[in-house]
C-alpha cells in the first residue's frame, strides 16, 4: 500500500474479529514504533506488547473511553520514563510519531487500530508491572477490522476532518 493511500484511508477501528494476528506481523508494527524519530534522538518509549485477554480486559478499564482495547487480538502500551519531568512537549510529541508509525504499519498490513488514553493508568501499572518511575498515558489496540465497524457509519464529526483551506495559511497568519 502506497503511503499517501494509507494516510488517506485510515481510520480508527474500535471492533475487532477473533483472527489473531502473528507473532511475525506484531513485530514488524512494532518495529515500525520503534523506527520513529525522537527529540534528541532519546527513544523514551517501552511498548508493552499485550496478548493476553484477562490482561487486555483490565486494559479496557482503564478509562471512560478504553473499552476497545478488552476485543483487541493484542495491544501496545505506551510507557515513557518520566513524562514530563521538567515539563515539556517533547515526549508526548515523540509517543505520537511512534504511534501513527505502528498504525499506519498495520494498516499497510489490514489490520486496524484505535488509540486509548489511558485515564487509570494505577490499573495499567498493576496489571503490567510498570515501575513507578513510568508513566502509562497511552495503548493502541489492534485486530482484524470487524465487518460491523464500518467507520464510514460514525458521524462526521467523530472522523470527518477540517478542509484543506480551513487548517493552513500561506506565507503569513492574516489571509
Ligand atoms: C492522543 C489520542 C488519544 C485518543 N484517545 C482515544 C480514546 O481514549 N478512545 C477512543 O476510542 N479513541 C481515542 N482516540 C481516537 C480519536 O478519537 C480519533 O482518532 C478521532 O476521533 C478521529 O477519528 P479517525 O481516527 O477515525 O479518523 C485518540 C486519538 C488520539 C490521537
Amino acid at each position: 500500500m502506497q503511503v499517501l493511500d494509507a494516510i488517506k484511508r485510515n481510520r480508527s477501528i474500535r471492533r475487532f474479529t477473533e483472527q489473531p494476528v502473528s507473532r511475525t506481523e506484531i513485530e514488524q508494527i512494532v518495529n515500525a514504533g520503534r523506527l520513529a524519530g525522537s527529540a534528541k534522538n532519546r527513544q523514551p518509549w517501552t511498548f508493552i506488547i499485550v496478548t493476553q485477554r484477562p490482561t487486555l480486559h483490565v486494559l479496557g478499564e482503564c478509562g471512560p473511553w478504553c473499552g476497545h482495547l478488552t476485543g483487541a487480538a493484542f495491544a501496545v502500551v505506551l510507557t515513557v520514563q518520566n513524562l514530563m519531568d521538567p515539563p515539556t512537549l517533547t515526549t508526548p510529541f515523540d509517543l505520537g510519531r511512534a504511534s501513527q508509525n505502528m498504525i499506519l504499519a498495520a494498516w499497510s498490513l489490514g489490520i486496524a487500530s484505535c488509540m486509548a488514553t489511558i485515564y487509570e493508568p494505577e490499573k495499567a501499572r498493576i496489571a503490567l508491572r510498570i515501575p513507578d518511575d513510568h508513566d502509562v498515558p497511552w495503548a493502541i489496540s489492534f485486530g482484524y477490522p470487524h465487518p460491523d465497524a464500518d467507520p464510514r457509519q460514525r458521524p462526521p464529526r467523530l472522523t470527518g476532518r477540517l478542509s484543506l483551506n480551513e487548517v493552513i495559511r500561506w506565507e503569513r497568519w492574516e489571509k
